[in-house]
């Protein structure tokens, strides 16, 4: 019931918007021009600059990412230079942003890019969407911004802006959410100026339209705002699904033989895949540490080894979007090196560690006992 009337609410406000998007787009131009933030990435019309800052803006705050992208590029100034690096260099150079699958999608397009697109970076949305990490935002961002291409950008900030402007209730990640808010943000774009136009929503809804208190008075389209008007600001925009959120319980080993210790290359469906961390074995439930060291997983890792325990850590918890890793850390000395790794092990000296992508969990747990120099 609710589904139907805010669908004809929307359309409805289009069709009474026919004549007022103009005045839409021209006033969050105008706003724009006067109160947009100078960003790096804005000053440039290549694809490759742009794709490179919307991939690291994704689930990053401008803040937390501006260093990073100045990095990449500095290192990799175009896309053939980074399509010739390998994957572990990128992911080290990705280290501390999260979310790895990130660079690993953009190591494999910008091999596509290569070769299959002979190295120019794809010119059209059709083509934009066929890069492995790129989907509909991204594909529109670029087209729009690089190529001045009429594709409306929907992303969390757009999504939250129209939400309460045209009062919309449709969950924004319903199907029936996606389509509406698709519509909408397509039916408003100025197609003379979609590059600025684009430019000008995102940077409304970051500013202006925030999560929480956002600015309304000096936003520049308040007058037609029905949340702002209705006061229902608060309630927008809607979702529909909470995130699942698991717990696992993972007990790392640091295990050390004079100045080298043990790190594991992460393979397979999980997090941090490709990423390296320590040798580990993961509880389905909370146990004692001490128990730990009697578990089939342990005596697998360690065989017949002699060691020493020097250190077993608090637990400690370090949170994922979907999950919740409790982890202990447990600090190991060999007696003797007759000791055979497993599968992706390999013994690393101190002074060499600082070369792998490791997670943050594990990189700050390294510098604090001191095995990895900063
Ligand atoms: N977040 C995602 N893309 C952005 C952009 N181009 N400018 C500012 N913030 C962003």
């Amino acid at each position: 019931m609710v589904k139907v009337y805010n669908f004809c609410l929307a359309s409805s406000l289009i069709e009474k918007l026919k004549v007022q998007t103009v005045h839409f787009s021209e006033k969050i131009i105008a706003w724009y021009e006067v109160n947009k933030r100078t960003l790096p990435w804005r000053e440039s019309g290549d694809p490759y600059i742009i794709w490179l800052s919307e991939i690291i803006l994704q689930q990053t705050r401008v803040e937390q990412g501006m260093p990073y992208f100045y990095k990449f590029i500095e290192t990799f100034p175009d896309v053939k230079s980074f399509a010739e690096a390998d994957e572990h260099d990128i992911l080290k150079l990705w280290q501390g942003l999260g979310y790895y699958s990130r660079a690993r999608n953009m190591y494999h397009a910008a091999l596509s890019i290569v070769n299959e697109f002979e190295s120019k970076f794809p010119a059209s949305f059709t083509d934009l969407r066929k890069l492995k990490g790129v989907g509909d935002y991204t594909a529109a961002a670029i087209a729009s911004f690089a190529y001045n291409l009429p594709h409306a950008v929907v992303d969390g900030n757009v999504y939250r802006f129209l939400s309460r402007h045209f009062g919309i209730h449709t969950p924004i990640d319903s199907t029936e959410g996606k389509r509406q808010f698709f519509l909408l943000a397509n039916k408003l774009l100025d197609k003379k100026k979609p590059a600025i136009h684009n430019q000008a929503m995102m940077e409304v809804g970051a500013l202006i339209c925030t999560p929480r208190n956002p600015l309304c008075n000096q936003c520049p389209v308040n007058s037609s705002c029905l949340a702002f008007h209705k006061k229902t600001i608060g309630q927008l925009p809607v979702k529909s699904k909470k995130t699942a959120v698991k717990n696992r319980y993972l007990f790392y080993f640091l295990i050390l033989y004079k100045n080298k210790f043990i790190i594991h290359k992460r393979t397979g469906n999980d997090i941090w895949k490709n990423l390296y961390d320590l040798p580990l074995v993961e509880t389905s439930k909370i146990i004692k540490p001490e128990k730990i060291f009697a578990t089939p997983g342990f005596i697998s890792i360690v065989k017949e080894s002699l060691f020493r325990i020097n250190k077993i850590s608090d637990s400690i918890t370090h949170k994922l979007t979907h999950q919740n890793l409790h982890t202990v850390f447990i600090k190991l000395t060999l007696e003797q090196k007759n000791f055979e790794s497993g599968a992706h092990m390999q013994f690393v000296s101190i002074n060499n560690a600082k070369k792998f992508p490791f997670p943050k969990l594990i990189e700050n747990y390294l510098l604090q006992e001191k095995v990895l120099k900063p």
